[in-house]
């Protein structure tokens, strides 16, 4: 049985069956799939949670609306001063959506081959920064929101995913208190790159990426070139 106790495990890391363990020499190293018997989220362990993870949490939240569902992302835009307040009426649907969302994909794909990979969103840039120039400086929350709206920003480039739609991705981690960009200079770029390079979304060079097309619309296997990364990277 899993209790989640931090709003990002009780969204994401407790469905799924996925469990890891972080080593000295890197994150999620040792590890297993091993299916929960029960998932138990009690939104009273919310309450005494510090509010630097309760907005980490708000990241994964804001993924499964990005997605898989465009009416999720517009009830969080309007309803986030209730969020933040961790008005418990209004978090609770919210949370089982998130499960819902999660369960579903997954149980589409046990493999890790296909679908299960949209949940990676803004999760290639954020994992790189987790694992060089942001160690022990961002938590996974914040990282993948960094990750999310440069994914949003290609996605633009890519997919035509309207700048309108990239605006209010942005403006959605800002107003949840997330960081939107990280600013490197090209040491730390060429560090983040390497990161990117030993993770296993590289294809040829060309690093894979998960794409929106629209906002609750997204594909998987999207070649972007180093080239316009760092373009975006460095705006
Ligand atoms: N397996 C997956 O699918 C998956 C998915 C997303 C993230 N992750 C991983 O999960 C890890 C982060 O886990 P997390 O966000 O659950 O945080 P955590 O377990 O590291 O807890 C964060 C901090 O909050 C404290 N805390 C937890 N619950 C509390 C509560 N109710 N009240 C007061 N303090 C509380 C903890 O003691 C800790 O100091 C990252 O390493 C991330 O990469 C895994
Ligand atoms: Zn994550």
């Amino acid at each position: 049985m899993q209790i989640p106790t931090t709003l990002l495990a009780q969204v994401d890391s407790s469905v799924g069956g996925k469990t890891g363990v972080n080593l000295r020499a890197g994150k999620n190293l040792v590890g297993a799939f091993y299916q929960p018997k029960l998932v138990l989220c009690d939104l009273e362990t919310l309450k005494t949670l510090p509010e630097r993870e309760f907005r980490a949490g708000l990241a994964e939240v804001i993924k499964y609306g990005i997605i898989y569902d465009a009416k999720l992302f517009t009830q969080i835009e309007r309803d986030l001063p209730k969020i933040l307040k961790r008005n418990e009426k209004v978090l609770a649907p919210i949370i089982a959506r998130c499960c819902e969302i999660k369960a579903d994909v997954v149980s589409q794909d046990e493999t890790e081959s296909g679908l299960r990979a949209i949940l990676n969103f803004g999760h290639t840039i954020g994992h790189a920064i987790e694992n060089s120039v942001g160690y022990g400086k961002f938590l996974h929350g914040e990282a993948i929101s960094i990750g999310q709206v440069a994914a949003a920003k290609l996605s633009n480039r890519i997919l035509k995913l309207p700048q309108h739609d990239v605006e209010r991705i942005e403006n959605l981690f800002r107003r949840a208190g997330l960081p939107p960009q990280i600013k490197l200079n090209s040491a730390q770029r060429q560090k983040l790159f390497s990161a990117m390079r030993l993770d296993k979304k590289v294809s040829g060079g060309e690093i894979k990426f998960v794409l929106a097309k629209k906002i609750g619309r997204v594909v998987w296997g999207q070649k972007v070139s180093p080239a316009l990364i760092d373009e975006i990277l460095s705006a």
